[in-house]
């Protein structure tokens, strides 16, 4: 894979940390390629890393000193670390060993690079390089979770053969690929200045009070281009069904449960928003009526009677100042028909329509792919991590907002 070169280099700190993994030796191809892209890169070191490539070849290759050490007395204040951890516009920790991933789920602080995790306020980027085993031992996957919920951002690991003789998933990230995924979530501003609702994860409808209808949705998408439209300057709320994700710092989140609370919470603030995106699943029917008390065996409830919820999407596109409406479809068969018909049915600025049902993507997935219609006009983004699909998204729906508000 080769860099594309974007039009104008973005001039930002990158912070690399190294951990002690054979794919060290990689990361000097990383540092070559950020400071082509016209990054400054500072690069920190655990003690095992230096066992395996030299401090000296990073300090060549990226101009600056490299730091190892937590307790670093060269610094005036002694506070090596909190300067540097305020330097940096985004913390790349690559390769991330099992070791350190697992002090930074747990909060430990006790080398240079997991004090520095807990340090960063800028967002952390992590590419995990570990024999396969390691990789797919159940505890190296919870502390994953752990991070993922703690807005850490993955870039691979990629399977193939590893350096072990072994084969399967653990190999670090090509360079190149670390490199354009940095350069492609760059803090923007394209919509600075622009107020972007989105709606996110599931409904619940409730039977009684401990029974509910409810979908697969996991919110991951929604989540992903709430972080995505707030690094592009947007200023965001989210609105989000019951999900088990951390919602992204510094965003207004409502959280609500019900079909009819998300319609209320959206619709409350749909005609003072720029851009509504609606990427939560929300149930279609809901119970007539919600049981005071839970419905007994004995009571042998076996028809239940639904009424249609309200169609949010469809009311926000109709509202008298109606935002530039985005919807999501999610469809297990005639994916662009359906989605079509969605967007000239609700008329719709756009839709986002998906495949559910198969074996990649889709509900609660990590990665996802999306076919995009608008009036004249198709895209489709392939496959990839749901954070990169955000963020292409982002791009494709400013372009249309642009354009739409130009006429
Ligand atoms: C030759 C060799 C290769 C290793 N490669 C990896 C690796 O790719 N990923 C990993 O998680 N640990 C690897 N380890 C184990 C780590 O070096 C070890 O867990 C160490 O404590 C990590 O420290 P750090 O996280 O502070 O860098 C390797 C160890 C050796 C001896």
């Amino acid at each position: 894979m080769t860099v594309t070169n974007l039009e104008t280099p973005i001039k930002k700190h990158v912070l690399l940390a190294i951990c002690g993994g054979i794919a060290a030796y990689k990361s000097a191809e990383l540092v070559r390629l950020l400071r082509k892209q016209g990054c400054e890169v500072r690069v920190v070191m655990t003690h095992s890393a230096r066992e395996f490539v030299s401090p000296l070849t990073f300090q060549a290759l990226s101009g600056n000193p490299v730091h190892t050490e937590l307790l670093d007395v060269e610094e005036e204040n002694a506070m090596g670390h909190i300067n540097l951890a305020r330097w940096a516009d985004v913390l790349v920790i690559a390769p991330a060993t099992a070791n350190t991933i697992a002090k930074c789920a747990h909060g430990l602080a006790d080398d240079l690079v997991s004090t520095l995790f807990l340090a960063a306020t800028c967002p952390v980027y992590m590419a995990p390089a570990m024999n396969q085993a390691m990789w797919n031992k159940t505890i190296t996957q919870e502390n994953i979770r752990q991070l993922e919920g703690c807005e850490v951002l993955f870039i691979g690991p990629n399977a193939g053969d590893q350096a072990c003789g072994e084969t399967g998933k653990g190999r670090m990230a090509e360079p190149a690929e670390i490199c354009q995924r940095l350069l492609l979530e760059s803090k923007s501003d394209i919509l600075q200045g622009v107020k972007v609702l989105i709606s996110a994860g599931p409904t619940r409808e409730y039977i009684d009070p401990v029974r509910y209808i409810t979908n697969r949705s996991s919110g991951k998408m929604g989540f992903a281009l709430a972080r995505a439209a707030s690094r592009a300057g947007a200023q965001v709320s989210l609105v989000s069904g019951p999900v088990n994700l951390q919602p992204p710092p510094h965003l207004d989140v409502i959280h609500v449960e019900t079909a009819a609370q998300m319609y209320d919470a959206v619709i409350s603030r749909a005609s003072k928003t720029d851009i509504y995106i609606g990427a939560a699943a929300v149930a279609d029917y809901s119970p007539r009526v919600m049981e005071k008390e839970k419905v007994k065996k004995k009571d042998s409830l076996t028809t239940l009677l639904l009424h249609k919820t309200k169609d949010i999407l469809a009311d926000v596109a109709q509202l008298k100042n109606a935002p530039f409406t985005v919807g999501f479809a999610a469809e297990t068969n005639d994916l662009a028909a359906y989605a079509q018909a969605k967007l000239s049915g609700k008329k719709l600025d756009m839709i986002a329509a998906n495949w559910v049902g198969r074996e990649q993507g889709g509900f609660d997935s990590n990665q996802n792919a999306l076919e995009i219609f608008w009036k004249n006009g198709k895209a489709s983004l392939p496959m990839t991590d749901k954070n990169q699909l955000a963020e292409q998204l982002i791009n494709l729906i400013t372009t249309r907002f642009n354009e739409k508000n130009r006429i």
